[in-house]
């Protein structure tokens, strides 16, 4: 992008205030800079009417413990051949910037242990590594980071060998990230030649997935199921072949790992029916009564609880690639360059980050699988540093399921 396209494409946004210190930088600053811009999709940046809408809200059926218990067999037989013929892939969505947490390192180098360093990758590296000796085959690992974590997150593997993966079997590629913005819908800058910019959400994985040139040569290795799943979940199991195998079975396009939620009000994603569609509905999106119904059994109706591992066919991401996700705006506390040229660290939150969510591809899947788990055995998030879902309450259930620390 040259200096006048550079101005015009600023001007027709309204974002000529990126252009502050545009005299004061040198060329290859300006070149930077005239490259972020160049990178924005700004048809991605603007909030639609329909993004906050939602449809008429109904139950769906899934598969709970006990009926997955009851064909347990038959369901890993399934998964376990499909894993054998090279059709499932993993991906690690770890382009978050884990700011609860509260470290600037990837989240995934944090060391859980307590006797002796066990990191969060190493411990989801271990869980996969369950499936490929349980099946006797390799599974491709896909890692998302973002512009932030990328070099530490490679540098992290390489300097542990992978933790005993097969290197030809990982593969990085990276999110693309998308510019913060003020109240007022500026775009802010975190140095005179440098938008802040941050992770455009983990709805952005298959794009960038292809972008990356991954998904056709996922494709060309026979990859027909991806299992996208979270870096702070360190108990999940991973294209775990009882998941895959009711998946395939029942004939949908999508499947979703759920837990019973613990209580009505508890803040998860609900998996539910949105105008007929699989749809993740916000805690806070549930009426009051919606959140307290129960069915006959005495149980909550809306009790599907998300946890951020999916299982989609590869055939129906490619049509997914072409739809616009809904954009979620995030208020946040964004360090920025004040008019003045002063570096400020806000103390409360002064601008947006704009993001997309993978639990919105869920509804254009088309059909989904809810697939109960046991909460106590596959759910250990770590969030926080302490408190709910934080490294102290993930510990204590790693070591409930036998993980020695
Ligand atoms: P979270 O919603 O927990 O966000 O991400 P986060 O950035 O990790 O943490 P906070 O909110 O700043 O504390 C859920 C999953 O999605 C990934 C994260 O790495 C995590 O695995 N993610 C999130 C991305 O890969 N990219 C993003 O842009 C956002």
């Amino acid at each position: 992008m040259n200096e006048s396209e550079l101005k015009e494409t600023l001007r027709r946004h309204g974002q000529e205030q990126v252009l502050r210190w545009w005299e004061e930088l040198g060329s290859d600053a300006r070149a930077e800079l005239a490259r972020q811009v160049g990178q924005i999709e700004w048809d991605k940046l603007s909030l639609s009417a329909e993004d906050g809408r939602r449809g008429a809200i109904a139950p769906i059926e899934g598969l709970s413990v006990a009926e997955i218990a009851a064909r347990k067999e038959e369901y890993f037989a399934i998964g376990r051949d499909a894993v054998r013929a090279g059709k499932a892939a993993a991906v690690l969505l770890a382009g978050g910037q884990g700011t609860r947490l509260g470290s600037d390192a990837p989240k995934g180098t944090y060391d859980i242990g307590l006797t002796r360093p066990l990191y969060i990758f190493e411990q989801l590296v271990r869980n996969l590594q369950e499936v490929t000796s349980a099946c006797g085959a390799s599974i491709p690992l896909l890692i998302m980071t973002s512009e932030k974590n990328d070099c530490e997150t490679r540098e992290f593997f390489e300097k542990h060998d992978c933790f005993g993966y097969p290197r030809e079997d990982i593969f990085f590629f990276r999110q693309a990230m998308a510019p913060c913005m003020d109240l007022e819908g500026k775009i802010l800058l975190e140095d005179k030649g440098r938008i802040a910019l941050s992770p455009n959400g983990n709805g952005g994985w298959y794009s960038s997935l292809v972008k990356a040139g991954l998904a056709e040569a996922m494709a060309a290795r026979g990859v027909e199921w991806y299992n996208v799943f979270a870096v702070d979940n360190v108990l999940q199991r991973i294209c775990d072949p009882v998941f895959l195998g009711a998946t395939i079975a029942s004939g949908r396009a999508s499947g979703a790992k759920v837990v019973h939620k613990a209580e009505p009000h508890e803040r998860v994603g609900v998996l539910c029916l949105e105008d007929g569609l699989p749809s993740v509905v916000e805690y806070y999106e549930l009426s009051e009564e919606m959140a307290n119904l129960r069915g006959a059994d005495g149980n909550l109706v809306y009790s599907f609880g998300v946890i951020l591992n999916y299982l989609f066919r590869a055939d129906t991401l490619k049509a997914i690639a072409d739809k616009r996700l809904p954009l979620h705006a995030a208020k946040k506390k964004i360090p920025y360059l004040a008019p003045d040229g002063t570096f400020v660290k806000p103390e409360t939150e002064n601008g947006y980050k704009f993001e997309t969510l993978i639990l919105d591809m869920i509804r254009y899947a088309g059909t989904c699988l809810p697939f109960e788990v046991v909460r106590e055995r596959e759910f250990a998030p770590i969030k926080n540093k302490t408190g709910t879902d934080s490294v102290d309450t993930a510990r204590a259930l790693l070591q409930k399921n036998g993980v020695e620390l």
